[in-house]
């Protein structure tokens, strides 16, 4: 997987674009197009204690994860990066989509560097993120940070 065209590519697509969730909504489908053997990808987003299903491609999610719910909870508690190999293995795992059998997800931060959402990306696929995936998908993830909550234009 070549993630330094798909890094540019994001930059393009984010540049000059003056709305979150318009940012938030193109970025999910540049993922979604570029990224193969993956069922679902989005945002969730902190509010009130609690991560809120944000923009997203794939099939309909969970609205809402409590804290420290789910694979998406726990990353987002604790303020780290968690690739899962195997989600039935995962304690909490919330099955959204039964299809999901491994799963990345990665925390965002605001400009002072506190978590304000979480990337989530599924796949049918057992193990399907390695660590060069995890890799270049924390790059895209800080090219998206950079533009939706950082000095980027997505404000
Ligand atoms: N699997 C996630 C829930 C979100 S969805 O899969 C879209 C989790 O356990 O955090």
């Amino acid at each position: 997987m070549e993630y330094e065209l798909l890094i540019q590519q994001m930059r393009a697509l984010l540049a000059g674009v003056e709305d979150q969730v318009a940012c938030l909504a193109n970025a999910s489908s540049l993922l979604n197009a570029a990224l193969p053997n993956i069922n679902w990808v989005g945002f969730y987003l902190a509010k009130d204690g609690a991560l809120w299903l944000g923009p997203f491609q794939g099939a309909p999610a969970c609205v809402r994860i409590g804290a420290g719910q789910g694979v998406c909870g726990a990353a987002f508690a604790a303020d780290q990066t968690f690739r899962v190999g195997d989600v039935h293995s995962f304690p909490g795992h919330i099955a959204c989509d039964p299809a999901s059998r491994s799963e990345l997800v990665i925390p965002l931060h605001d400009a002072q560097g506190a978590p304000v959402a979480v990337l989530d990306i599924d796949s049918p696929v057992y193990g399907r993120f390695s660590e060069a995936d995890e890799a270049g998908l924390s790059a895209i993830a800080k090219e998206i940070e950079r533009a939706v909550w950082g000095n980027g234009a997505c404000m």
